[in-house]
């Protein structure tokens, strides 16, 4: 088979930490807390554990294959696996809208966390007389600070997409991950020496096996897809920049690690100190854009500078992911024939277009649309709830059933020369039944209604 020359990582630690990059995102620091705290604690921590590392992880280790074997971009990937057939290319469009889609709400979120960053930095975050709920609603609504802060967070990402995959993604990956690691350390210390901390440690550990219930188990099957960026194809286009020498399961398993490790340090960062204020954990976007400015506030010493830790790991971290998703349509189009630069490029246009129109859509107040939902809601409902776990349920269905097993097990055990004995009874049982069971379970339910 041809395969299409890519400039990709460097080694191992390269492979690990661009695609952790990817994983540790909005998904870990402003999503897992909240839904981990909603869904009964220790026990929504347990089954995520559960899902992550034998679905997520799954996934992880079908997508990097496919990319690896191919060298190319989800769309021709899977027919280049199986000697052609336009049929196959469908799980490589699937992949391609969810990132499009997925890209635009992010870049709307991740503006607004730039522009709390900005506002941390200045102090004008804490001086508002109107409260921080205000504050948020009239920032969200307005018509241009979250696109101009948007843009820049995409501008951001473009400069490295634009500064290659080794030189750009690798090597900022390289940098910012230790530095997250840091950043949330410290805000755990913080959060964890405040008085009451313990309250918060009791609602985020304690098992709580009533509140967990089949939402909060399709919750955590859900949330472990999209925390580990699979089901979206930019873990094949990652997969594809991986050195031939890379022990393919060994990274999964270190990326999987650094995800998970992420997401309980930020509930650590983040639950104490919310306790500790007397103030209740309120969900999503409030927790973290009104709630926590609220605790910051109530620290009475460096309140600006906690505030700005905080936010600045949050851009960080989304800056990171974003890119995962930039470079995943990048890759798209440079297989379909582009150049890197004018393809990079149009994807900015295009995203931010597409972004701008969500974060003006954006008002924060009651949807006034016929089915109840804004123009928001609507992508974050098809990018969160549906298209993913579609395009992870073709992608591991492609992977057990259509796939040679014999490429499978000669690109995994980097041809032959890697010892994996057990791989056959991880295959029968995790590849061909149990993920495909457990994704179209999430898929159905998740349509019908019962997770958000
Ligand atoms: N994993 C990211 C997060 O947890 O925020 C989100 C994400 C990034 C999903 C990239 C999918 C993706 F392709």
């Amino acid at each position: 088979m041809a395969k299409a020359q890519h400039n990709g990582f460097s080694n191992s630690f390269g492979v690990v930490m661009a695609a952790a990059g990817s994983a540790v995102g909005l998904g870990n620091i402003w999503r897992f807390p909240y839904i981990c705290g909603q869904y009964g604690g220790g026990a929504f921590l347990l089954v995520y554990l559960i899902f992550v590392f034998f679905i997520g992880m799954t996934l992880l280790m079908c997508e990097f294959s496919i990319g690896r074997r191919t060298r190319r971009a989800p769309v021709k990937a899977y027919p280049a696996l199986r000697g052609g057939g336009n049929g196959w290319k469908l799980i490589g469009v699937v992949g391609i809208v969810t990132c499009f889609m997925i890209l635009s709400i992010y870049l709307v979120i991740s503006g607004w966390t730039l522009n709390y960053f900005w506002e941390s930095l200045t102090g004008s975050l804490f001086g508002d007389s109107g409260g921080f709920d205000t504050h948020f609603t009239g920032f969200a609504a307005d018509s241009m600070r979250p696109v101009i802060f948007m843009l820049i967070f995409l501008l951001l990402g473009l400069v490295v997409i634009l500064c290659g995959v080794k030189n750009g993604i690798e090597s900022i990956s390289k940098l910012l991950m230790p530095l997250l690691l840091v950043l949330v350390l410290v805000l755990c210390v913080r959060s964890l020496t405040l008085p009451g901390a313990i309250k918060g440690l009791d609602y985020l550990f304690h098992p709580d096996f009533g509140k967990l219930g089949p939402q909060g188990v399709l919750a955590a099957l859900g949330q472990s897809l999209f925390s580990l960026s699979v089901g979206m194809g930019t873990m094949v286009v990652y997969g594809s920049y991986i050195p031939e020498k890379d022990n393919i399961l060994k990274s999964c398993v270190w990326i999987t690690v650094c995800d998970v490790a992420i997401a309980v340090l930020a509930g650590i960062a983040i639950f104490p100190a919310v306790f500790s204020c007397g103030l209740e954990p309120d969900k999503g976007a409030g927790l973290v854009y009104v709630v926590l400015p609220e605790v910051f506030h109530s620290f009475g010493f460096g309140t600006r500078l906690f505030a700005m830790l905080f936010f600045l790991l949050l851009s960080l971290a989304a800056l990171t992911s974003a890119i995962s998703l930039h470079e995943t349509l990048t890759a798209f189009l440079c297989d379909c024939g582009m150049k890197r630069v004018p393809a990079a490029v149009l994807v900015a246009v295009l995203e931010g277009a597409l972004a701008a129109a969500v974060a003006i859509t954006f008002t924060g107040e009651t949807p006034e649309t016929a089915a109840d939902r804004t123009f928001f809601d609507w992508m974050d409902y098809l990018t969160a709830t549906v298209l993913p776990p579609v395009c992870a349920l073709l992608t591991v269905l492609f992977f057990g059933w259509f796939m040679k097993k014999e490429d499978i097990v000669d690109e995994l055990s980097n041809h032959g020369k890697l010892k994996i004995g057990w791989f056959g009874v991880y295959y029968k049982v995790l590849v061909r039944w149990v993920a495909p069971v457990a994704l179209l379970l999430v898929l159905i339910l998740g349509m019908m209604g019962y997770i958000k």
